[in-house]
């Protein structure tokens, strides 16, 4: 297995090329700063190496920021595997990536994300204990984080909404672009508060037994940007919110899980200056990590209950504080984690 080290970002990118199991992607460390790098998995097609390691750095960058302004004691990382062509054997292919997780000694640890589960998480665990997001046990916090994501979302679009728009959920329209974990179970509690919801996914197949389920409107994953929505919720892959999408999205507030939402930080300032709302990703779908997090430390779900309760009241304070100084909201949560990660790490010496 080549393993080696890149230091183009804070703390490296650690190449994993394993030929006889396929595995092939990195692992990029942002910072431990404030403890253990955290972040989740993802298998994802690339078309090249570059686009996924960018795709690994930016992603372990908004980790270390998510990470900080939820007050969880861990850096930000971030593993990107390239997903193999054809059928491959699983179970082989996880536990080289654990055994690439142990390598690292503690200094990164993982999760589910895209494209990965808690059964593979299960295959990790076998090479390293720097693994979480495994099977629940009782009272104590685990298992899929997807739902915890869900709801962290949900009670910050519900805040937002009411908040900024003044509009109450069973009012609005709400588009969801992506029903995979997080979006299905975002949907589901957007139907309950009876949302008027429209959906898209790239798996068409998922997208209409959603529709189905809910009573949703289901349209094209080409078409849902167009849609005229009052709230956008992208739950899908990132940079979606870009120079060709941007001038022609007809909705008021942005609140989804999809990490890296903004495909370049000055279109945090596009959507300001539109008019548009953006709830900063890392901000909103902290609910993962938070359990996650939690089941690594040895908490409980009331725990991960009560701080995934506060990420609705967070995000309320930064769009607030941002609309006071006329900065943009992804700017003014950037400056912020930046601060509260050299707060603390001062604070820790
Ligand atoms: P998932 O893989 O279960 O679902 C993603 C869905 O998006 C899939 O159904 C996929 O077919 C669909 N999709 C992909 N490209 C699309 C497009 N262009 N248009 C419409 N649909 C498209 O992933 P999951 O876990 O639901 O995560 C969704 C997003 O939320 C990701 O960006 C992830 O990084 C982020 N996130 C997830 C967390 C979790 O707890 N699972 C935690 C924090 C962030």
């Amino acid at each position: 297995m080549v393993f080696m080290s890149a230091m183009d970002l804070d703390e490296g990118v650690h190449v994993l090329d394993d030929h006889d199991t396929g595995l092939n992607g990195v692992i990029a460390i942002h910072s431990t700063a404030l403890g253990p790098a955290a972040g989740g998995c993802r298998v994802w097609e690339y078309s090249d190496q570059a686009e996924l390691v960018t795709d690994a750095i930016r992603l372990a960058r908004g980790m270390s920021y998510k990470n900080a302004l939820a007050g969880l004691p861990f850096g930000g990382g971030k593993a990107v595997l390239m997903r193999p062509s054809g059928d491959f054997d699983r179970a082989a292919f996880f536990r080289a990536f654990g055994s690439s997780v142990a390598k690292l000694d503690g200094r990164y640890i993982t999760a589910e994300d895209v494209g990965t589960t808690v059964a593979d998480m299960r295959m990790v665990r076998d090479r390293t204990r720097f693994v979480a997001g495994l099977e629940k046990n009782g009272s104590a916090a685990g298992g899929d984080p997807s739902p915890w994501t869900a709801k962290g979302v949900y009670e910050s679009m519900k805040m937002a909404a009411q908040g900024v728009l003044q509009l109450n959920l069973k009012d609005a329209k709400v588009a969801i672009q992506g029903v995979g974990s997080v979006g299905a179970g975002l949907a589901r509690l957007l139907a309950a508060e009876g949302a008027h919801l429209v959906v898209a996914d790239v798996d068409e197949a998922r997208a209409a037994g959603i529709a189905y389920e809910l009573g949703a409107l289901h349209v094209g994953a080409d078409e849902l940007l167009g849609v005229e929505t009052d709230i956008l919720a992208p739950c899908a892959l990132g940079a979606v919110l870009n120079d060709m999408t941007v001038p022609s999205l007809k909705t008021r507030l942005i609140c989804g899980a999809a990490n890296n939402q903004l495909e370049h930080d000055r279109h945090g300032e596009d959507l300001r200056l539109r008019g548009i709302v953006y709830t900063p990703d890392y901000v909103v779908n902290a609910g993962g990590i938070i359990n996650v997090a939690a089941e690594y430390l040895g908490e409980t779900t009331s725990d991960v209950r009560k701080r995934v309760g506060q990420i609705a009241p967070r995000l309320m304070r930064i769009l607030h504080e941002a609309g006071e100084q006329g900065v943009a909201t992804n700017v003014f949560a950037d400056n912020l984690a930046r601060t509260t990660i050299s707060e603390m790490r001062t604070c820790a010496a």
